[in-house]
């Protein structure tokens, strides 16, 4: 059986994500994201990780140095790379959300902060509105606070970040969670091993409901 080389993003979705394989049947280490090695042997369940930072998976995979990966739909959708989407694993659930200040008042092209500027640029184009995007890369959270932004577009989990900077929830944009990516030619060519990987994968996630 082929080693399957998993890009495995570090992070928010890497303890649900190990949850998932293991209880898929496959023998993984608990501990991946404690360590500071990169890559990541797991002889008996037949892969070998490497431990990536989340908006990194997708160019892994794309390129072939990353058979499959784990990456959120925000970052497989802002960075728009040519890898095959096989499932939905149904963890890390979350939005992609418009936020403002609570007494955020409209304005001619406001200023949207976030870190997903082709996911917002598309989002305000759709709606026939003009923005003008400014790319950060985290605690987007600050940008309204300080007049940087008139809104931001981010990720919302539990909303704790929200609730305690004093901002809210405008506009739901999508639904977030990870799903499993493969590389085109490594889907072919390492078929038995990612279809038996995606059967499994299925179940389990056919069990959760
Ligand atoms: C994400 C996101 C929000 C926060 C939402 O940031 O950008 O700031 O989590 O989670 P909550 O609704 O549970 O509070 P992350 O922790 O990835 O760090 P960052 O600000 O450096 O991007």
């Amino acid at each position: 059986m082929d080693i399957l080389k998993v890009a495995m993003p570090k992070g928010r979705i890497n303890k649900p994500a190990i949850k998932l394989i293991q209880e898929a049947g496959f023998p993984i280490p608990d501990d991946l994201d404690d360590s500071r090695k990169l890559i990541i042997s797991a002889p008996g369940a037949q892969m070998e990780f490497i431990m990536a930072k989340p908006v990194d998976v997708p160019t892994y995979v794309e390129y072939g140095v990353a058979d499959i990966g784990i990456v959120g739909k925000d970052v497989l959708m802002e960075e728009n790379r040519d890898v095959y989407e096989l499932l939905d694993l149904g963890i890390a659930r979350c939005r992609m959300s418009v936020i403002g200040l609570p007494d955020w008042t409209p304005v001619m092209n406001p200023r949207v902060a976030t870190k997903y500027p082709n996911l917002a640029s598309d989002y305000f184009r759709e709606k026939g509105q003009q923005v003008e995007v400014i790319k950060l890369n985290g605690s987007i959270e600050l940008a309204p606070l300080i007049g940087l932004a008139d809104r931001i577009v981010d990720m919302v989990e539990t909303g704790r970040t929200l609730q305690e900077n004093g901002l809210v929830e405008m506009e739901e944009i999508f639904q977030i969670t990870s799903r499993l990516i493969a590389n085109r030619v490594s889907f072919r060519m390492k078929n038995e091993a990612i279809q038996g990987l995606c059967d499994k994968l299925q179940s389990i996630i056919a069990v959760k409901g």
